[in-house]
Order: C-alpha cells, then sequence, then structure tokens
C-alpha cells in the first residue's frame, strides 16, 4: 500500500518527505515536481515569505535515471530563511529566552499545541501546524500525478470563490478550469477575477483576512476506485479525510453535495443510460463521480473550503500563557488569502489519495505490471 511520512519545521533547515510502495519505473520529471511547488508559492494575497522561499526538491534515494525503483522515495525541500534562523531553530543550542513566543493567535493551534505538548514557548507548537509542510504534499502529489497521468487520469482545480466573491455558474469545462494557472488568483472568469483582487486588496489594507472555495475536478478515474464493503474503504470517505487535513480547509463536498439537499431526489440523481460503444453512462454528474463509496467513471468533482488565514494584523483578543493576561494578538507576516495555494495543495492530496486506490485496485510492482492488470480490467 502506498504510504507516506512528511517531517520539518517552518524555519527549519528542510521539509522532508518518505513516499513507501511506489512502483517501479514510473518516469519522474523534477522539473514539473518544482513546477508544481512554485505553483503552491503564487497566488495573490500571499506574504512576504514566499519572495524568500523559492522551493525545490532534492532527491535522495528512490529515484534513478529519472525512473523510480520501487524502493522509498526520500527527498527534502530546503527552508532558504533557515540562514536567518540557524540559531533559534537549531537541534542542539538553546534557543534566546527573550525571543519565547507566549501570545497564541485565535484560529491557530497555538494554545492548545501549548497545553498538549506542554509548551511554554508557542514557537514548538506554529513551526509544524504551519502550512509550510504542504510543500510536502505538493512535492509527492506531483509525484502520484505523474504516475497517475500514465493511465490516462489528470487532476485540474480552481477558485471558485474568495471572501463574498463567487462564480455566478458552475464551470465544468476542464480546458477552461486548466486555465487556472494563468490567474492570480486561480479564478477562469474575469469578471470575477478583478472582483476577487480588489477585495483581497481592500482586505489587506483593512488588516483583515479571507477565505473561500476551491474545486478540484479529476478526470479519466475508473469505474470501481474505494468500495462500500467497509466503512474506512470508501472513496468519498477518503477525500474529505485527506482535503481535510490540509490547514484551514473546514468543509469538503462531493459533487453538489449541499445544494442536492434542497432539492428533491428525481432532480438530483444521475440516471444511468447505455450504449453499445460507451457502454454505461450518465447526461448529468451532480454525485460528483462518486456513488456507494466508488468512482462511477464520472469526473471527480470535489469543492474545498477553506477559512479567512487565522493571522491578523488587525488584533484579536488573546492570553499570554505566562503571564495569562489579556492583549490583542497581532502579528509578524502573514498571508491575506491563501486559497489560491490550497487549490494546488488541494489537487495533490487529491490525486495522491487517487493514486493509493489505484494501487489497491491494479496494484503490482512496476509500471508494465500494473498497466496489464489495468488494461485487463477496461
Ligand atoms: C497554503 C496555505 C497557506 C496558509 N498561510 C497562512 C498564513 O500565512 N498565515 C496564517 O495564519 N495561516 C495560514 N494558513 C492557514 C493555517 O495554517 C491554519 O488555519 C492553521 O494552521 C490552523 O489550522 P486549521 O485552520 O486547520 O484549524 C495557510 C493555509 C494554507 C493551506
Amino acid at each position: 500500500m502506498l504510504r507516506f511520512f512528511t517531517a520539518g519545521e517552518s524555519h527549519g533547515k528542510c521539509l522532508t518527505g518518505i513516499i513507501e510502495a511506489f512502483p517501479s519505473n514510473v518516469p519522474i520529471d523534477i522539473r514539473k515536481i518544482d513546477q508544481d511547488l512554485k505553483r503552491r508559492q503564487m497566488g495573490y494575497g500571499r506574504g512576504a515569505r514566499m519572495n524568500i522561499e523559492q522551493d525545490r526538491i532534492e532527491i535522495l534515494s528512490g529515484i534513478r535515471g529519472g525512473k523510480t525503483l520501487g524502493s522509498p522515495i526520500a527527498f527534502q525541500i530546503e527552508n532558504r530563511d533557515y540562514t536567518n534562523w540557524e540559531q533559534h531553530m537549531h537541534p542542539i543550542v538553546t534557543p534566546d529566552e527573550s525571543r519565547k513566543i507566549t501570545k497564541p493567535r485565535p484560529g491557530h493551534a497555538d494554545l492548545i499545541g501549548a497545553l498538549k505538548y506542554n509548551f511554554s514557548d508557542i514557537r514548538n507548537v506554529l513551526e509544524r501546524s504551519s502550512a509550510r509542510e504542504t510543500a510536502v504534499r505538493v512535492a509527492l502529489g506531483s509525484m502520484t500525478a505523474q504516475f497517475m497521468s500514465c493511465f490516462g487520469i489528470n487532476v485540474v482545480s480552481h477558485v471558485t470563490a474568495i471572501g463574498n466573491i463567487s462564480l455566478e455558474e458552475n464551470i465544468w469545462d476542464i480546458e477552461q478550469i486548466g486555465a487556472a494557472d494563468q490567474s492570480p488568483v486561480r479564478c477562469v472568469d474575469k469578471t470575477t477575477e478583478e472582483q476577487m483582487i480588489s477585495l483581497i486588496q481592500e482586505t489587506k489594507d483593512a488588516g483583515d483576512s479571507l477565505g473561500g472555495i476551491f474545486e478540484i475536478h479529476i478526470t479519466g478515474v475508473p469505474v470501481g476506485l474505494g468500495s462500500y464493503v467497509h466503512w474506512d474503504r470508501k472513496l468519498d470517505a477518503k477525500l474529505a479525510y485527506n482535503l481535510m487535513s490540509i490547514q484551514g480547509i473546514k468543509c469538503v463536498e462531493i459533487g453538489e453535495g449541499s445544494r442536492n439537499t434542497a432539492l428533491k431526489g428525481s432532480e438530483v440523481h444521475d440516471e444511468i443510460f447505455y450504449d453499445t460503444k460507451n457502454g454505461y453512462y450518465r447526461k448529468t454528474n451532480r454525485a460528483g463521480g462518486i456513488e456507494g463509496g466508488m468512482s462511477n467513471g464520472e469526473n471527480i468533482i470535489i469543492r474545498c473550503f477553506m477559512k479567512p488565514i487565522p493571522t491578523l494584523y488587525k488584533p484579536l483578543q488573546s492570553v499570554d500563557i505566562e503571564t495569562k493576561e489579556s492583549f490583542m494578538a497581532a502579528v509578524e507576516r502573514s498571508d491575506t488569502c491563501a486559497v489560491p495555494a490550497a487549490s494546488i495543495v488541494g489537487e495533490m492530496v487529491a490525486i495522491t489519495v487517487i493514486a493509493e486506490e489505484f494501487l489497491r485496485k491494479y496494484g503490482g510492482d512496476s509500471l508494465e505490471e500494473i498497466t496489464e492488470r489495468w488494461k485487463r480490467c477496461r
């Protein structure tokens, strides 16, 4: 079974990932991984950190001559900011007491993390709870995306809402969604894009922050990934679990999930048709490509809802963990809106789940063996 680990602190030396059970002979283009890392760093509304970090992957093991070996893939992404933090983040040197953080930010892991792990310095929490960790998930997702593309399975995403500005209509056209990379807010409608950009600017000037919604579309997914036979094998449940683990994501919707609740069953369920050329097919896809916990062959459509960034320039009430005195929590440096970046993380997390389930169904040791099994089942 494909599995992975991530490690690393936001201002530590580097971020590290290990992927286990990635099949052999899969061609991996390192430039493509760096491109996906760059896509995660872009987006209107991001903070100054993104100008310091220009993420690049360094493969340490498991890939030779551009192809996977079947052995664990270990990699790292250097934190370029570490040079400014070395004394303070050093594994051995005792950190400077005067730089201790005792003021927890509402909406972050700060307070509860410090209570749970018994820390007097909140930096011990925020270094790991930070969304910097998502760079590792993008790198490994980029590898699983390259693996899935060998079977015609591809993922795209776009931003459908930022704050109260949203697309008026659903966009299902994959090519149109693919053009989201050209937009600084990953929105494919020009008018909505401009409104989103002004809202981000206004919100930034007011010292506040924004959340929003992004949508992931996965095409070419074969019938029968996931299963109805046991609760923990359901594909929709797995996608929701993994996507909810992205920092700031508070809600995950499959297909027309929440909108369908206000409609009648006859208006919701996708009728089944058959012809000898296409086999079974649907004329609608309100289910978002998943029925009974399994992919039904239609595009998988997922919407993720992100809360506004919790670090605000406009201070919020909090309590110092050392003195127990109230104070107004203010910030160093932060994103105003990270929905476009989160949309890239979402793509990569979702395609990793698809790769895991794909391997569970057609699994084998090498790309050739898996291809043979996949072809036999078509
Ligand atoms: C790509 C990305 C970038 C983020 N950037 C920031 C940021 O600059 N400042 C901040 O306070 N939160 C940021 N967040 C959100 C926080 O990491 C998140 O809200 C926090 O860790 C608490 O986790 P929770 O919201 O899942 O409960 C970002 C999230 C993502 C996915």
